[in-house]
């Protein structure tokens, strides 16, 4: 008996808003039989928790202290907090203003980080998706994919996806969380070294997952 545990297969998935995440993320999930973690979906949980309370998700203690003691069910379909179906509301105007704030709070961080890491142990691996997981939470990552696309195809995608909300209301939000992103203090949104950049503006998700695939393929062969 060796009494080794086999390696954990973890394939990082990085990048902003629209740049094609979750639906790469999911597809490569299937097309590996690995499961799928959607951390932005956790971000958006506790920011949800916090809105439910009554609090202020620019109250530091407040939304830190929501984020160890909530309980995140972050299914395929479905995300429950508390017990509470908030699968259409984390998604809503409300809770997307007010992620960044919960995001830039290194605590809430601190404890998401940890669960995200207790849930690939948890699964054997995964492909999870967000903007640290290739630079914080996994950085011996089997693969590393920072996907980007042009800011204006970006906005373009999400404007399809939320039927009530147009191009230019979309654009403006993606350009204010970009900024919010990329500046905050707490691991901030940045291409790990070695991660692949893939631009997805002129792709479509099945050109992006044979990309990727070609990468995972190639690294098993080197
Ligand atoms: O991917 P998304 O739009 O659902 O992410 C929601 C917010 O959470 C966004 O402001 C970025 C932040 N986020 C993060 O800081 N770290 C992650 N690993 C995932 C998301």
């Amino acid at each position: 008996m060796s009494g080794q545990n086999p390696p954990m297969r973890v394939i990082a998935i990085d990048g902003p808003a629209g740049s094609g995440k979750s639906t790469v993320a999911r597809a490569l999930a299937k097309r590996l039989s690995l499961k799928y973690l959607d951390t932005g979906a956790m971000y958006r949980a506790v920011a949800f928790a916090v809105l439910r309370a009554g609090g202020d998700p620019g109250d530091a203690e407040f939304t830190s202290a929501t984020a160890r003691l909530v309980d995140l069910d972050i299914g395929l379909d479905r995300v429950m907090v508390d017990g509470v179906d908030a699968t259409v509301e984390i998604r809503g105007p409300e809770v997307s203003r007010a992620v960044s704030a919960v995001a830039a709070n290194s605590e809430v961080r601190k404890e998401l980080v940890s669960r995200q890491r207790e849930w690939a142990v948890r699964q054997g691996g995964g492909v999870l998706e967000g903007r640290d997981i290739g630079t914080v939470v996994f950085p011996d990552a089997e693969l590393k994919v920072y996907l980007t696309a042009d800011p204006e195809e970006r906005a373009r995608r999400r404007a399809r996806e939320m039927t009530d909300l147009d191009y230019e209301q979309v654009a403006a939000d993606i350009a204010r969380r970009d900024a919010l992103d990329t500046t905050r203090a707490a691991d901030p949104l940045v291409e790990a070294a070695d991660a692949t950049v893939v631009n997805t503006t002129d792709l479509d998700i099945d050109e992006v997952v044979a990309t990727i695939t070609r990468l995972l393929d190639g690294e098993a062969s080197s």
